[in-house]
């Protein structure tokens, strides 16, 4: 008896053993959860007010250079890494370079997702909150004066800031909780073709306005007098930021895509599909902010004082705006997603807790951090460290310190320690696919081009040295 159910015990555990890991279980399940890490308050929030502070064209173009030359390659690496390794950010390099200290990068990517949600989760608590203010009509105002007061007054209360910061921490773990294919896959396969479809209509709304032409100007007409080398280190974290790399998020993805995939394809793809959000957020923002009077270099603010006179200037305005804020908030939970599956996937396969306890977990330490970054705005408004509140901080310290560190260690890793043969092979799917061409330039840029750019746009934009 003893002896049987001992030997149920073991099969059990071997059935545990070789169940197959949890992965992405379609090819469109790939792109949209992909390309739903990517797409969030980066192209809605971030990429309009960092442009509209750092002059507009000639911010943008940098940006897409920093894109291309350095953020596309890093995630295809990412993608590499994970896919081969079949394991989240810190076991990644546990397996690939065992007993050396790379698993280090993972640890400091999966502080990284920590940090970025800490200040991410405020924002989309904003953002969640005005689904309801747009409703209920208190922003439906073509004046300035008002939408600014009502943005202000909101974001400085203590406690509805705070409230709806956790409430969006639990929205968005109830949906990690159900796994990877049943929560994130199915999930961002019904919100992404929402989200375009709405964002759509409001960059033709913004078009269709009185005066539309000055925020196109602006938004595509470079002036180069104004790039300097903070804003050039600022357009480099924004394509990290941007594109959900140099911290693990693609890492963790990376290892949920079947073998099948092609990996330099679905990152351009994401790339493209991901620039093309944030240009249309841009055209959906910058003519309203000149057809009302507005100034481009609002800052974060940007968005919630703005988009509000774009839908109360149109019939049926009050529908679209609530629209516009549910856009945002789906775009916010893709990203979110994403960042908590970081930590979940490490607790959850090296530490062996269940998905729930890795979600709880991980939730309420994040909690924990991101209220003072919520804050950051009341209370905390005068606690600073470099002159920057705890919100500040947090995003200054990710985007342009830890997710460019991160990018650079994961190039030179890839391309310095793992090597052409290995990316070849995985980049090839085991030479199924004929793209040598393309990893052969692939691999050129990871090996210098990035790594080089990186350390120096990152010494010049700290002031370490001066180009
Ligand atoms: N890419 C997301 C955005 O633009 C933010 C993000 C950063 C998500 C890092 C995951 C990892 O909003």
């Amino acid at each position: 008896m003893k002896h049987s159910i001992g030997g149920i015990c073991v099969s059990i555990v071997q059935k545990e053993q070789h169940k197959p890991r949890e992965g992405f279980a379609t090819s469109l399940g790939v792109i949209t959860a992909t390309l739903g890490s990517a797409v969030g308050l980066g192209n809605i929030w971030k990429f309009p007010y960092m442009t509209g502070e750092n002059g507009g064209a000639a911010f943008i173009l940098v940006y897409l250079l920093c894109v291309i030359l350095v953020g596309l390659p890093v995630m295809i690496s990412e993608l590499i890494i994970g896919r081969t390794t079949q394991a989240n950010a810190i076991t990644a390099f546990k397996r690939l370079a065992p007993n050396r200290p790379w698993y280090l990068v993972g640890v400091s990517g999966t502080a990284a997702s920590f940090l970025i949600m800490a200040f991410y989760t405020t924002v989309a608590g904003w953002v969640f909150s005005y689904i309801f203010k747009a409703a209920s009509g208190v922003i439906s105002t073509t004046d300035p004066e008002v939408t600014t007061q009502v943005f202000k007054t909101s974001m400085s209360a203590v406690w509805s800031p705070l409230l709806w910061q956790w409430f969006v921490l639990l929205f968005t773990g109830s949906i990690i909780m159900l796994g990877v294919t049943k929560g994130i896959e199915r999930i961002t396969k019904t919100l992404m073709p929402i989200l375009f479809l709405l964002l759509l209509i409001c960059v033709i709304r913004a078009l269709t306005l009185p005066g539309a032409s000055e925020g196109l100007k602006f938004l595509f007409r470079p002036d180069f007098s104004k790039i300097t080398g903070a804003t050039i280190l600022t357009a480099m974290g924004l394509s990290f930021f941007k594109l959900s790399v140099g911290m693990g998020t693609m890492i963790t993805y990376g290892s949920y895509f079947g073998f099948r995939e092609n990996i330099p394809y679905t990152a351009v793809k994401v790339m493209l599909s991901d620039t093309l959000v944030s240009i249309l957020a841009g055209m959906a923002i910058f003519p309203a902010v000149f057809a009302f009077g507005f100034k481009p270099d609002a800052g974060p603010s940007l968005l919630f004082i703005t988009i509000p006179t774009v839908f109360a200037s149109m019939p049926l305005g009050n529908i679209f705006m609530v629209l516009f804020f549910l856009l945002v908030s789906i775009a916010a939970t893709g990203a979110m997603i994403s960042l908590l599956e970081v930590p979940v996937a490490y607790f959850t396969e090296e530490l062996k807790w269940s998905r729930l306890k890795a979600t709880l977990v991980t939730i309420i330490s994040i909690a924990l951090v991101g209220t003072t970054a919520t804050l950051s705005f009341s209370t905390l408004g005068d606690t600073k460290f470099f002159d920057k509140t705890f919100f500040d901080l947090y995003d200054f310290l990710t985007s342009n310190i830890l997710l460019p560190v991160g990018g650079l260690l994961i190039t030179y890793f890839i391309a310095w320690k793992w090597g052409l043969k290995n990316i070849a092979r995985e980049a090839s799917n085991n030479g199924s696919l004929s793209n040598q061409p393309v990893i052969n330039i692939y691999f050129f840029i990871v090996r210098y081009l990035a790594p080089i750019a990186i350390t120096l746009i990152l010494l010049n934009g700290l002031g370490f040295i001066k180009i």
